[in-house]
């Protein structure tokens, strides 16, 4: 098995979304170089058919392996709910996806057993959380719930806006009916309305944000596995879209915390 520690991990996402999840590896993987693909021309994915989405992430794959990167994640938690086989056939290096991170802390947080899901329309419609919510817990009730409009919100920069607080009291009134004592954030954007969907929760419900969950399983497989840098020097980090690489300089530097290196245009 060749070295691959100095190597990259790959990341993926339908556009600048998937920043967040950079952003938690920045910060547990601080000397982890990073190769991420955002498909900025032909996000939001979240609103396509099935066919569709596999078809964009193989094409992502493609394109990351490409770059010889020791793992890839699927930052985007659409195309991790539909498009997982995909990916994990055609790669030959780990692949991991934010949706068994995410689903493994909520059954780890749950008291009452009754969980909420928030996610883009192909998520919820796949199942897939609650899949892998049952697959720890079959006794867990899981409640999930579509938010289309919450990614042109947050890409709006509207994280604290009336119009967002509205809309997030509109679409959780139905899974906070249910006594749900934790909700996961089945979405890469979501993590950035997370004070706003604390305030319209309330107190009693703990949000489970997948980038976060990510990292930890990231680094916990890098590990097991040999595969951490153990060279205590800068990181590369490489930033691809397929459109727009100001714009998503400009915002995504709001999803990163931080500034963004040089962003590059690419054809897939
Ligand atoms: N990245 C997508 C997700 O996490 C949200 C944006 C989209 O719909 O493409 O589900």
């Amino acid at each position: 098995m060749p070295d691959l520690s100095r190597h990259a991990i790959g990341v993926f996402d339908s556009g600048l979304g998937g920043l967040t999840v950079v952003r938690s590896l920045m910060e547990r993987l601080p000397f982890e170089s990073i190769v991420y693909f955002g498909d900025t021309a032909r996000v939001p994915y979240g609103i396509k058919s099935v066919e569709t989405i596999n078809r964009y992430a193989a094409e992502i794959t493609s394109f990351l392996l490409k770059h010889d990167v020791k793992m890839l994640i699927i930052a985007c938690n659409t195309m991790a709910a539909v498009a997982d086989k995909t990916v994990k056939d055609l790669s030959p290096v780990p692949v991991l996806d934010v949706i068994d991170a995410g689903a493994q802390t909520a059954v780890a947080q749950t008291k009452s057993k009754n969980v909420g899901v928030i996610g883009t329309p192909a998520t919820v419609n796949s199942n897939v959380y609650a899949r892998a919510i049952h697959a720890y817990d079959s006794g867990i009730r899981v409640f999930s719930q579509a938010c289309p409009l919450f990614v042109p919100l947050v890409e709006e920069g509207w994280l604290d806006h009336e119009v967002t607080r509205l809309t997030a009291q509109e679409y959780l009134r139905p899974v906070l009916a249910e006594h749900i004592d934790t909700l996961v954030l089945g979405c890469t954007h979501y993590p950035l309305l997370k004070p706003l969907l604390q305030e319209v929760s309330g107190p009693g419900i703990k949000l489970v944000d997948s980038a976060e969950a990510m990292a930890e399983r990231t680094a916990r497989l890098l590990s097991e596995r040999g595969m951490e840098n153990t060279h205590r020097e800068l990181p590369d980090y490489r930033f691809y879209v397929s459109d727009m690489p100001y714009r998503f300089q400009t915002i995504g530097e709001r999803f990163l915390g931080r500034t963004l290196g040089h962003t590059e245009l690419a054809k897939i």
